[in-house]
């Protein structure tokens, strides 16, 4: 089956490339897959990522640098695979995949040799992070209306590319039942953490982002970056925030866990509602700033039914949002594909118009309406971040918090629960519960 879905995403985009190189008076398109750079005085590199471009066309060589794609129209893709004379590392080889004849494949061994010899006749877009000399060709750097019109169509997903996401969700949840079972199991950040590779059968590089897993106070840094060996003498909450990649596209999912606060479980259970409901709420058509907003309002009433709000007398909306961003400080969630964050969630037009947020809501990172065939994260939280929370009591604001109910939930940290789904014609398909819900998916 992927290789009639993959063969198919491949005649989409050579049917856009063919419209938009008319469009934009260009006769190629000449993609770059990247390089790789040494760490300061080492000989030693960071992981290589691919450049998203190059992924969308080429899923199959990740871990390939100075890797070639040459699109004209009418043509079937000209690849050229860098395989260097190195007896230090694995170089690449002749590919025998079912993919090889959808493309014309060319393996080079002198970057230098090769660069003079891309011989295309007219104006070449060049889609590279840096420039590269080719004097022999009249050449656009990243042209700025053809990379609008690009990203603006990468956030609607061909059903090859619905398909690595699902799939990239069917293999993360078996991390995250490894680790809320964990949660139980008394195990620590790093155990845990470990515990979700092994799971995931992913090494640490193929991660999507670097796992977040938080335990107790934890859970309230909303991108918390270590792993503390020891466990804690209590577990009280657990928030894991971990994804996985299937052929260059991510599953991007938060789970929550707790026990031992009655008003903390209750919450939990809340949100999981109130997420939901939002996610069944999606269709095409519907703003995705207005999600966030009803977000707030749901969270509104969630600190008031838990009695953290003690009332909400004299409260204007843009008060009542003062108090939500204290304790949902970020966005509902963003577009998803080949980037975590996928490129594009402020674009309203293939011609890049921007739309920022509002002030109010400075992280949100999609302002877009639906449509069909977007995947995106709908990823509410709520949290006790002390930061915040000094800064909300220093405010007017302060009477309304009940401070010591606060006090007594800040050391659970804090609640994110994060669902991938797809827009569909009439509502949405959400990967990441079915994924849950499948008894086919083992422990
Ligand atoms: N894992 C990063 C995010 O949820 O956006
Ligand atoms: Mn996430
Ligand atoms: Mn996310």
């Amino acid at each position: 089956m992927i290789d009639v879905l993959y063969q198919d995403h491949l005649a989409i985009l050579q049917q856009r490339a063919a419209h938009l190189l008319e469009q934009h008076q260009l006769d190629a398109v000449l993609i770059h897959s990247g390089s790789t750079k040494n760490y300061f005085l080492d000989d030693y590199a960071p992981v290589f990522k691919p450049n998203p471009h190059f992924v969308h066309w080429m899923p199959f060589l990740r871990e390939q640098p100075e890797c070639w794609l040459l699109i004209q129209p009418a043509s079937k893709p000209i690849l050229f695979i860098y395989s260097p004379d190195d007896f230090w590392h694995m170089t690449a080889s002749e590919p025998s995949d079912f993919w090889n004849q959808l493309f014309d494949i060319h393996l080079y061994t002198d970057r230098a040799a090769q660069l003079k010899q891309f011989n295309i006749a007219g104006n070449v877009a060049l889609i590279a992070e840096n420039p590269v000399e080719l004097p022999q060709l009249s050449v656009k750097h990243n042209p700025e209306a053809l990379m609008h019109a690009l990203h603006f169509q990468r956030a609607e997903k061909t059903p090859w590319e619905q398909h690595c996401i699902r799939q990239a969700n069917r293999i993360a949840i078996k991390g995250h039942r490894f680790t809320q079972q964990g949660f139980f199991d008394g195990l620590s950040e790093f155990e845990l953490h470990q515990g979700y590779l092994a799971a995931t059968a992913q090494l640490e590089k193929e991660l999507p982002y670097s796992n977040i897993v938080g335990l107790n106070e934890h859970a309230a840094v909303l991108h918390y970056q270590h792993k503390d060996r020891t466990a804690p003498e209590q577990h009280r909450a657990l928030l894991v925030d971990a994804g996985a990649v299937c052929h260059g596209y991510v599953a991007d999912i938060t789970r929550t866990v707790s026990q031992g606060h009655q008003d903390f479980d209750a919450i939990l259970v809340a949100m999981d509602q109130a997420q939901q409901a939002l996610t069944e709420s999606i269709k095409p058509g519907v703003s995705f700033l207005a999600l966030h907003q009803q977000m707030h309002q749901k969270l509104f009433s969630i600190l008031s039914t838990a009695g953290i709000v003690k009332s909400d007398a004299g409260l204007d909306p843009s008060d009542k949002v003062a108090i939500t961003r204290t304790f949902y400080p970020h966005g509902l969630g963003h577009l998803l594909g080949i980037q975590v964050h996928d490129i594009g969630g402020w674009q309203q037009n293939i011609k890049g118009s921007m739309s920022a947020p509002p002030e109010q809501h400075p992280f949100l990172r999609l302002t877009r309406l639906l449509t069909e065939q977007m995947v995106v994260t709908i990823e509410p939280g709520l949290y006790f971040i002390p930061l915040l929370l000094e800064q909300l009591k220093s405010t007017p604001l302060a009477r309304h918090i009940n401070w010591p109910l606060v006090n007594e939930l800040t050391p659970w940290g804090g609640i994110r629960i994060e669902d991938n789904v797809c827009v569909t014609a009439t509502g949405a398909e959400n990967y990441t519960r079915d994924a849950f819900n499948d008894p086919i998916i083992a422990l």
